[in-house]
């Protein structure tokens, strides 16, 4: 990437990563074909594709719309193969116990942020009546009857809260989850659920009270995947730090609340329209602070991308991380560009340089990976970003994308064949 280029003009947002891989694991829970619509054409999305052909489902994958037939769904294993690629795959655990009340899955690897514990996971389903075992690496769950309960976890895990919700709205009687994720993407699984025939009170706040079907299948139904708020934000970013203009396509404000205050907090303009969000600034941003927390506080999944816009602030900033403890790494890289970012424990106290400067440099983890390349594209002269392959994991065409708004991008080689 040669940086010092605007980015400028209008990008269409994919839909969202986070919740496209939930709702292809929905798709376990009815015997006929979903269809999920505005499916992003990612790596990790091929990977869950892989993960349900390996318990028995059928998928076609035409540009944006993935069919996923599982009526012949009968397995219960997911290799190590496919769950070291992709952590996430731990999400068809619910639908397997629910579907067939025994699962084997292999115990995820993932992003390198943080120790990521299943805990909370396994905790809800075994109140349900699931009990779990290890076996060489491989997580062994058996659930003859799910039944409904009261589940407060400690944390409200986004993870944890999909897998139970998956469960509960197959199992006899009501399951209530208190301090439950409230992501757009719970939202959305909770909308394609309900649509399916699930019975889902509170999705969004911090209570989820689920009427199970007593072991019924639920139909099968076509689901558009929400807009992806990370990948929006992204761009938005990358916009403010080139100093650029960018109408981000579909994106949802009020999906963004937070990272738009704080963007306009630096000094950006924004405008939401009818066809999305329009974001852009003129000077040097202004030094802000900010805490990452579930939603609807700032997602640590734009801490990052965020970390880069304001490490060429006017003033220091102090970012704090409270979701993954080892989402600093990359500040490494950062500095190594000439960013002056001190972390200590979970704070990172970030100065305000007046250029980044190109050097090579590595994408760490998906969102990592992102931020290197904002990085880049604000830097002076051209920098080489190397391991793109995570960036693919979570982005899709994340250099022709940038192509479209005026940057200056090469990609040496093709992506890994993560598209089939
Ligand atoms: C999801 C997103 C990820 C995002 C994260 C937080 C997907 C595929 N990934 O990850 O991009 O960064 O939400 O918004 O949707 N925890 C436990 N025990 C558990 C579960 C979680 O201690 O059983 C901890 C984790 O280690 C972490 C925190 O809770 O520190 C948040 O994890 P969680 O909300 O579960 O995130 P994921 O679902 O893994």
């Amino acid at each position: 990437m040669t940086g010092g280029r605007r980015l400028e003009g209008a990008v269409p947002i994919a839909g969202a990563k986070n919740s496209a891989l939930k709702l292809m694991a929905a798709a376990l829970l009815a015997e006929g074909t979903t269809v999920v619509e505005h499916a992003p054409r990612i790596a990790d999305v091929s990977t869950m594709a892989e993960v349900l052909e390996a318990l028995g489902s059928r998928i076609a994958w035409v540009d944006h719309r993935l069919a996923i037939d599982a009526s012949q769904a009968g397995g219960h294993e997911t290799p190590y193969e496919l769950v070291r690629r992709m952590r996430a795959s731990i999400v068809v655990l619910g639908p397997l116990l629910a579907r067939h009340g025994r699962a084997r899955v292999a115990m995820p690897g993932g992003c390198n942020i943080g120790s990521r514990k299943i805990d909370l996971h396994l905790r809800g389903l075994e109140r349900m009546g699931a009990s779990f075992s290890f076996d060489h690496g491989y997580l062994v769950a058996a659930a003859p009857a799910l039944r409904g309960e009261v589940i407060s976890l400690d944390f409200p895990s986004v993870g944890a809260t999909e897998n139970v919700l998956m469960a509960a709205v197959c199992a006899s009687g009501t399951t209530v989850v208190e301090n439950a994720a409230r992501e757009p993407e719970i939202v959305d699984l909770a909308g394609m659920l309900t649509e399916m025939g699930a019975k889902i009170d509170g999705a969004g706040t911090t209570t989820i009270e689920i009427h199970g079907s007593g072991g019924r299948l639920l139909e099968a139904v076509s689901h558009r995947v929400v807009p992806d708020r990370i990948e929006a934000g992204t761009f938005a970013v990358a916009a403010c730090a080139t100093r650029g203009d960018v109408l981000l396509e579909g994106a949802r404000a009020e999906h963004l609340d937070l990272v738009l205050a704080k963007l306009v907090e630096a000094g950006a303009r924004v405008e939401v329209g009818d066809r999305g969000i329009r974001i852009g600034m003129d000077d040097r941003p202004a030094a802000v602070d900010f805490v990452t927390l579930p939603y609807p506080g700032f997602p640590t999944d734009l801490q990052p991308q965020m970390m880069v816009l304001l490490s060429v602030a006017r003033g220091t900033s102090i970012a704090t991380e409270n979701v993954f403890e080892s989402r600093f790494m990359f500040v490494d890289e950062l500095n190594r560009m000439g960013a002056d970012i001190r972390t200590e424990g979970h704070h990172a106290v970030i100065r305000g340089v007046e250029r980044l400067s190109s050097a090579p440099a590595r994408a760490l983890d998906i969102r990592a990976g992102a931020a290197t390349v904002i990085a880049a594209l604000a830097a002076d002269g051209v920098t080489e970003v190397s391991d793109m392959h995570f960036v693919d994991r979570g982005y899709e065409d994340l250099e022709g994308k940038l192509t479209l708004l005026g940057a200056e991008v090469e990609r040496e080689r093709a992506p890994r064949p993560a598209l089939r």
